[in-house]
């Protein structure tokens, strides 16, 4: 481990990094704030106290505490790797052209695009990712499904399947996002058909994960694209770069200031509950509950990520230790 920073981070870091998640998850696992999701009905079937952590390192090494085996939807973190996949499809410059990287300050399902350009504002917020679920490369919809869901392979090392009652839930409840669909195709943003489009991404959103698979998936990202565990190739690693910016700057919402702030490393999360943080060239954070406050990020899963940022030292302008010598 190399990510410890200032005196009182080595005094905590000097315990195994383990023993620290279980503290952690002893002391957040009472926590009640906030309300679990439920404008997509399915959702809404959860347990609120479900609560996990997990660490996976660009070595390979995997720390977790509480229900990190149980699986939940994906949401939007999804939204971070299918952006990897469209510039894999298409290139950083083609891209751009149709999803700006601009954060809004306004809440993931705002219908709003950038008033000049027409584009939506950034790959995170539900328009940008609609956009970006678009252009994923195949013929018909099942072979563009199936390449999405051997990217979501490559990224946790393993088959993944899609919840079949939260898509239905979701494509049958998922008016606003249909009428962004439509405003995009209005303004050339997004082509037809665009019933396709809007399945294929509600269909990632509906992808099952767990706590654990998760941090493998930030440790790729943290990993320069690379499975650190089963060492396939997930992203090019020109990419990463890309990715990690709009999650720094676009993936936490009309929180990301804040969390920028704060915590201090890219990060995005979703609406089941889960959050993904990726400190580079070292470890992918993954935490799960799935109570959420009023911008839909995980109450608990905030706290957890400030704690690990404060006593580690991960901020990325951190300066109190060697990382600015
Ligand atoms: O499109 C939606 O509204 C959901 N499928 C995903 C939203 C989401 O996870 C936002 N995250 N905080």
């Amino acid at each position: 481990m190399n990510f410890m920073a200032n005196q009182k981070s080595l005094q905590i870091a000097s315990l195994p990094l383990q023993s620290f998640l279980d503290d952690l998850h002893d002391k957040y696992k009472l926590e009640q704030e906030g309300a679990v999701a439920d404008y997509i009905p399915e959702l809404a079937k959860v347990n609120p106290d479900a609560f996990s952590i997990c660490i996976a390192t660009v070595n390979g090494e995997v720390y977790k505490v509480g229900d990190y085996n149980q699986l939940f939807t994906i949401q939007s973190i999804s939204k971070v790797f299918v952006y990897g996949l469209a510039l894999d499809d298409h290139g950083r410059d083609y891209i751009l052209t149709r999803v700006g990287v601009e954060p809004t300050g306004d809440a993931f399902n705002a219908i709003v695009l950038d008033e000049q350009s027409k584009r939506p504002y950034n790959p995170m917020v539900n328009a940008g990712a609609i956009a970006t679920t678009s252009l994923i490369k195949g013929f018909g919809a099942s072979e563009r499904l199936n390449r999405m869901l051997d990217m979501f392979r490559r990224y946790i090392g393993h088959d993944v399947f899609v919840d079949i009652a939260v898509f239905t839930s979701e494509r049958t409840t998922g008016h606003r996002n249909r009428a962004m669909a439509h405003l995009m195709l209005n303004f050339g943003m997004i082509d037809e058909p665009i019933d396709e489009a809007l399945d294929l991404y509600f269909q990632q959103c509906a992808v099952m994960v767990n706590c654990q698979d998760l941090a493998v998936m930030a440790a790729t990202l943290a990993n320069k694209g690379v499975n650190p565990i089963s060492k396939e190739q997930a992203v090019d690693s020109r990419y990463i770069k890309d990715i990690l910016s709009v999650m720094y700057t676009c993936g936490m919402y009309n929180f990301a200031g804040e969390w920028a702030y704060k915590v201090g490393i890219p990060a995005k999360s979703g609406i089941s509950g889960g959050i993904i943080a990726v400190v580079p060239n070292q470890m992918g954070i993954a935490v799960f509950s799935p109570r959420l406050d009023s911008r839909g990020n995980s109450v608990r899963g905030v706290k957890v990520c400030e704690e690990l940022s404060q006593h580690f030292g991960l901020h990325l302008f951190e300066c109190s230790h060697s990382k600015c010598n």
